[in-house]
C-alpha cells in the first residue's frame, strides 16, 4: 500500500528527465529502489544511499537499467563535481539537516556536459 502511494506523482516527476541519450543521473538517497520502474534504459544511473538493508532491496528492482549502487553518505556528495546531468531528490529533502544547502550543493554537481558513462564518475570517498 505504502509503497503505491504516490507512485502517479513519482511517475510525472521521472517524466521531466528526457527519454533519449546516454546522461548521467544521480538518484540521491534511492531507498528500496521505487523510483526505478520509470526510469529510461537509455541513461546512465548510480543510486546512492546510506543504508545497505535499502541497497539490497533496490538491488532487486534494478532489471536492465544501467545502475550502480553506491553505499554511502550524501551530505555532502561523495562525487566530484558536475559529474550529472540530473539527480532525482525524491523524499529526501525532508530529512536532511539543512534542505537548501543540500539542494545547491546537488546543483553543483549538475552539468550539461554529456560523459560517456557512469563508471566515469568519480568518487572523492
Ligand atoms: C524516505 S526514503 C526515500 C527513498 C526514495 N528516494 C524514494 O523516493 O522512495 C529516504 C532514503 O534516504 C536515505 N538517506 C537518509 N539520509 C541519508 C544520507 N545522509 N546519505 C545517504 N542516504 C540517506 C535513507 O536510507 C532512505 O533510503
Amino acid at each position: 500500500m505504502l509503497a503505491t502511494a504516490g507512485t502517479s506523482v513519482r511517475a510525472a516527476s521521472l517524466r521531466q528527465i528526457p527519454n533519449k541519450g546516454n546522461l548521467n543521473i544521480l538518484i540521491d538517497g534511492i531507498g528500496t529502489g521505487l523510483d526505478l520502474p520509470h526510469l529510461s534504459l537509455c541513461h546512465y544511473y548510480i543510486g546512492l544511499d546510506l543504508a545497505t538493508a535499502m541497497l539490497s532491496r533496490a538491488k532487486l528492482r534494478i532489471g536492465n537499467l544501467r545502475l550502480k549502487l553506491v553505499q554511502g553518505d550524501c551530505i555532502p556528495l561523495p562525487f566530484a563535481q558536475e559529474c550529472f546531468d540530473h539527480v532525482v531528490l525524491h523524499l529526501i529533502l525532508a530529512i536532511v539537516p539543512n534542505p537548501i544547502a543540500f539542494t545547491r550543493s546537488r546543483t553543483r554537481s549538475e552539468t550539461g556536459r554529456k560523459r560517456t558513462d557512469t563508471r566515469q564518475v568519480s568518487q572523492t570517498r
